[in-house]
């Protein structure tokens, strides 16, 4: 027979577990939320979806985990945590490879994390200036490393936005603000000393710093204190946050917010949603509410109210310390929880927390906190699979073996927290083998280590010059935009004569349409080789191409000396090769392309506007090139030349192109020189009568900005670079952009970086300080992702500098910007000309293929990939193919060249004036 007595006991029993039944998630539960938190990684990520994203997977600017050449004195903050922490880090590099630390712990009083933004950071300076009294340090300028363990949007290692508090932390006015300036703010106001702050990084990631100085394979850093939260290596082509396709960065997940819309409502217990409603931040951080030190707390008494309420513990009687928020802090979960804990040990804890328990009671209350720890540790262990199971794939491997670093006071005092969390990854992820690591110093040092690799490249001062080589998309859209209006300003009429990109009218009015035939001489001069070829035009069934081509050396005594030196050398190459290939006589048609600025009325009339480039023989500018080289060729007499047609190479390039895709209408050049030739509409071209069909324009792109347009992104470098040109003043976007500065550009750099002692240990070499001793072809060679470090060590060893490893990486850090720079510039002007054909053709999407050549596409290995992405980001409306000439102008010109000689004078047209 069941007493009465009895039958309470159970069903007290089986209320009790129906409560926590909700806390038990099963398997498959758990993999959906793996499967959800998989979701929002991605989201995070996107650029389409990351602001509407709860789990915001903020970009850290950190790219790298420490090599061990990491050294210097740092000063570090570690603020939001449990302690807020000042600390001097010492790291040695080398053999003796070390790192001492010393520091101290100040408290932060409620009602200064809950006060003003001035006040809290007014106490943070005052804690570091007591820190550096007691260290005897006020006069040195160290450099700062601050752990700051709240979500933030950053734009660079030093350019830090809170998003907003979390946590216990409240502090008016400033959210949405920097944090670095209210740093330094208070500096000021205190006035009693000076930091330089490099380096703003979360937990997470200093965290995973610590950790991957003694292990390499850690990648991921996780938090399970206060907070909850993670952070890993992510690759940038995924980020597209940010610009950048290269490499890996660290992405501060902010995984916290998982759930802010909805998406794991189902497993939310209405204590969740009490603990939710009564803390700083309702409605946010519903991960981190279910997981976190913090809250687990405040679940666990959630859930004793309401047993109490129902008569099932206390002896039904709600207590003032059961009312107060926050009594059941991690600690005492954890001592709670503890195996070797008698239950009489139990009740005397809860005693302390002035809660007066029977020995029922302090069972009750061991199987709360047990369901309300264990499901956290579920919970992490379910978004920790994601991480791990996302960077497999992305690295396309069958297993992955990786390390996490982790802190926090949850997983490091609670007795079962760290084993439910890695059993649960190893059950939803079984093909990662994940070890994790504790970090043992906290995230000072990774802070401090952070700041030492920041300092390395982009600290202090070279920060900004190089950071203001990097645009955002919006600065580039403002730049297409600005040059759409110079392609319209260059087109009309009116305000032509004052347009400085000079929208050339080439009277080339198709693309090949197959039927072009014949026996055709290309010249092609102006590029990095003087070429000239024979190209044979059949057409039997098919219309097939044939090519001969020899490479003839342009001198620069010649190409610098007088004009009639330069045709005289010119017509001396055509006549060797007419020799070589037996036909001096015959007279054949001749294509010349001639690669510079050139005013045209008809096909086979060039006047040289100006000369750019390497280029400045005398007596050309303002001469018609096809009568100085007819000339040249008569005073010779030993051969006949018929030339038909000069074309800009741009120009050859776009109908090269045009003979294998019909669809090419815009052809470019990025090589010593760069430029855009395309298909415009007649009756938008009013230099030229007619109205008719279309006319390809040469715009001779590279002078833009001569009029001042680009002056707020120009460096000190370009202006440099310009002064010390064969042309002033002139082509200055080409100068920003082009093979030929390239090189210099980067050169430049390098100098000023190792005068201010960031490179080569402050050592300048005078190889160093020569002009044209750093090309374009050693960008190429240094960004090569496999070999590009050994590349940089052989071309600096050559510069007679003995670059480190660091050195290494941060010269191809410069050299990344820079050639990212002209990518990126390139883009926009495309993508303006892109937008114009696009309206030309009233049509909603473009499709079209863009001829391109030139070395510094051709060669260097990720130019081509950044540009085409750029493009497709600035102008998503256009389905551009991209397509690399093979065989040079030279084809394209002989094609122009066919049409010239099928037409005689059709190729012309009359200007308006
Ligand atoms: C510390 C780190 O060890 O752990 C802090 O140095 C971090 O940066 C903290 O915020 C997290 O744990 P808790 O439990 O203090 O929030
Ligand atoms: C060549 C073309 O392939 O590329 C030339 O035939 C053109 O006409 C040249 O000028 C541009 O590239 P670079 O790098 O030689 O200036
Ligand atoms: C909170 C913060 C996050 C931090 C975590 C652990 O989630 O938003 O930035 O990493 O706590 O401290
Ligand atoms: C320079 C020339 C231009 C040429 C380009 C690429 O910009 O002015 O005509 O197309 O170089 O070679």
């Amino acid at each position: 027979m069941v007493t009465a007595v009895a039958q309470r006991l159970l069903s007290q029993r089986k209320q009790v577990d129906d409560t926590l039944a909700h806390f038990s998630l099963n398997r498959d539960q758990l993999r959906v939320v793996r499967d959800k938190m998989r979701v929002e990684l991605e989201r995070g990520l996107r650029k389409d979806s990351h602001s509407s994203a709860s789990v915001k997977m903020l970009p850290a600017f950190v790219f790298q985990t420490p090599d061990g050449t990491e050294r210097g004195k740092y000063l570090a903050l570690d603020l939001g945590g449990t302690n807020f922490r000042v600390l001097v880090v010492k790291i040695r590099s080398g053999i003796r490879k070390s790192v001492r630390m010393y520091n101290k712990i100040y408290a932060i009083p409620h009602e200064i994390m809950q006060g003003t933004g001035e006040e809290l950071f007014d106490h943070i300076v005052h804690c570091i200036s007591d820190f550096l009294d007691y260290m005897g340090m006020k006069n040195t300028r160290l450099p700062l490393g601050f752990t700051f363990s709240f979500p933030c949007r950053q734009t660079g290692i030093d350019k830090v936005n809170l998003v907003s508090w979390t946590k216990g932390f409240k502090a008016t006015d400033c959210e949405d603000h920097d944090v670095v300036d209210m740093l330094r703010d208070a500096i000021k106001r205190r006035n009693e000393f000076d930091l330089d702050i490099v380096a703003v990084v979360n937990d997470t990631v200093g965290t995973m710093m610590t950790c991957a100085y003694e292990d390499s394979k850690c990648e991921i850093g996780l938090i399970a204190g206060t907070g909850s939260n993670v952070c890993y290596m992510e690759d940038m082509r995924n980020i597209e946050t940010v610009e950048g396709d290269e490499g890996q960065m660290c992405v501060n997940t902010e995984w916290g917010g998982f759930g802010e819309n909805g998406c794991i409502e189902d497993i939310r217990t209405k204590f969740d949603r009490e603990v939710d409603e009564g803390s700083l931040n309702s409605g946010k951080q519903r991960f981190e509410k279910m997981t976190s030190g913090m809250y687990l707390g405040e679940i666990v008494r959630q859930i004793l109210i309401d047993l109490t309420k129902r008569g099932l513990l206390f002896r039904g009687r709600i207590t003032e310390p059961l009312k107060t928020r926050g009594i059941f802090e991690t600690k005492f979960l954890s001592q709670i929880e503890s195996d070797r804990l008698a239950l009489l040990q139990v009740r005397c804890i809860l005693q302390q927390l002035g809660l007066d328990s029977t020995c029922d009671d302090s069972i009750i209350v061991k199987e709360v906190c047990g369901a309300v720890s264990h499901r956290a540790a579920q919970l992490c262990g379910a978004g920790m699979a994601a991480i791990v199971e996302k960077i497999r794939e992305n690295r396309g491997l069958e297993h992955l073996e990786i390390t996490v670093g982790v802190d926090g006071t949850l997983y490091k005092l609670h007795p079962h927290f760290s084993r439910v969390l890695k059993d649960t990854v190893r059950d939803l992820a079984p093909k990662c083998t994940v070890s994790f690591v504790l970090s043992e110093d906290g995230s000072g040092k990774g802070a401090a280590l952070i700041t030492a690799v920041a300092r390395r490249y982009c600290g202090g001062a070279q920060q900004q010059y190089l950071y203001s080589m990097r645009f955002s998309d919006e600065t580039l859209l403002e730049i297409m935009s600005r040059f759409r209006r110079e392609l319209e300003k260059g087109l009309s009429q009116d305000t032509n004569p004052t347009a400085t990109v000079k929208m050339l009218p080439t009277f080339v009015r198709s693309i090949p349409d197959g039927t072009e035939k014949g026996d055709f001489i290309a010249l092609d001069l102006g590029g990095s080789n003087f070429r000239i070829l024979r190209v044979k035009v059949s057409h039997e069934k098919k219309q097939t191409v044939q090519m001969e081509t020899e490479i003839y050396d342009t001198p620069e005594d010649i190409i610098h000396g007088s004009g009639t030196r330069l045709f005289d050398h010119v017509a001396e190459c055509l006549g060797d090769f007419m020799e070589k290939h037996k036909i001096k006589d015959k007279k054949l048609p001749v294509g010349f392309t001639f690669s510079f600025p050139c005013a045209q009325t008809k096909l086979d009339e060039g006047i040289l506007l100006t000369w750019t480039k390497r280029f400045k023989a005398s007596g050309v500018e303002g001469m018609d090139v096809v009568k100085l080289l007819n000339k040249a060729i008569k005073k010779r007499g030993d051969y006949e030349a018929d030339i038909m047609a000069v074309v800009n190479d741009t120009v050859g390039t776009m109908m090269t192109c045009g003979f294998d895709d019909h669809r090419c209408e815009v052809g470019i050049i990025i090589g010593t020189g760069t430029n855009a030739c395309y298909m415009e509409e007649m009756r938008h071209i009013e230099l030229v009568e007619g109205d008719e069909g279309r006319m390809c324009i040469n715009t001779e792109w590279g002078a833009f900005g001569d009029d001042g347009m680009l002056e707020d992104i120009r460096t000190d470098f370009d202006r440099d670079i310009d002064r010390g040109s064969l042309n002033p003043g002139k082509q200055l976007f080409e100068k920003m952009v082009s093979g030929m500065y390239m090189g210099e550009l980067v050169r430049l750099i390098l100098v000023k970086m190792a005068r201010e002692g960031l490179l080569f240990e402050g050592r300048i070499t005078p190889e160093l300080l020569t002009k044209g001793k750093f090309e374009t072809k050693h960008i190429s060679a240094i960004e090569k992702s496999k070999e590009g470090l050994s590349k940089a060590k052989e071309i600096l060893a050559r510069l007679g500098v003995e670059p480190s490893a660091d050195d290494c990486i941060a010269v191809q850090h410069v050299c990344a910007i820079v050639s990212f720079r002209s990518a990126s510039l390139v883009a926009a002007t495309l993508a303006a000309i892109l937008t114009r054909l696009k309206d030309n053709k009233h049509v909603p999407r473009l499709k079209t293929t863009v001829g391109i050549d030139g070395s510094l596409y051709k060669m260097h290995p990720q130019y081509a990939r950044r540009l085409h992405k750029t493009v497709r980001r600035l102008v998503p409306e256009c389905d551009v193919r991209f397509l690399l000439s093979e065989s040079g102008s030279g084809k394209g010109a002989a094609m122009v060249t066919a049409w010239a000689y099928r037409f005689p004078g059709l190729g012309s047209g009359r200007h308006k004036f």
